[in-house]
């Protein structure tokens, strides 16, 4: 085989280790158990959240097309503003890629 075939053959491998790492743990159940009171079921946060955190987003197609995956991790890792707290000791870096892709499946979805 030539050097440039092994090259992209390793390339190949090493991102499919990366979304299997990512995929390992499904981020449904962590955000249910982690985020939904406060962000609601479908991102939408219910109405005593809304009254409670006047910041709080909603994850819709707006919300994330001015986010990447990994500024949703960054949010997990450090918290933002004093009422969305860091997951840095609740949740692993995979947990927080999965929850992250969660929330974008959320937002792409049709809201009520
Ligand atoms: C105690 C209530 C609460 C919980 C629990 C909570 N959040 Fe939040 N979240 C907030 C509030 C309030 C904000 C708005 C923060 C601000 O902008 O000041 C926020 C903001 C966010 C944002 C938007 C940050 C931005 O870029 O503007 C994301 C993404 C987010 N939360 C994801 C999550 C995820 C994922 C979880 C579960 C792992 C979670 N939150 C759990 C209250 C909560």
């Amino acid at each position: 085989m030539s050097r440039g075939v092994l090259l992209v053959l390793s390339l190949l491998t090493s991102a499919a280790a990366t979304r299997a790492s990512a995929q390992l743990v499904d981020g449904k159940p962590i955000y249910e158990l982690h985020c939904r009171e406060c962000h609601g079921v479908r991102g939408v946060p219910p109405q005593n959240m809304q009254v409670k955190y006047d910041r709080i987003a909603t994850f819709d197609a707006a919300f994330i097309k001015r986010r990447r995956d990994d500024s949703i991790v960054t949010i997990l890792t450090r918290g933002k503003g004093k009422n969305m707290k860091s997951f840095k000791d609740k949740l692993t870096p995979d947990e927080m890629i999965s929850v992250a892709m969660y929330v974008r499946e959320l937002a792409h979805k049709a809201k009520p």
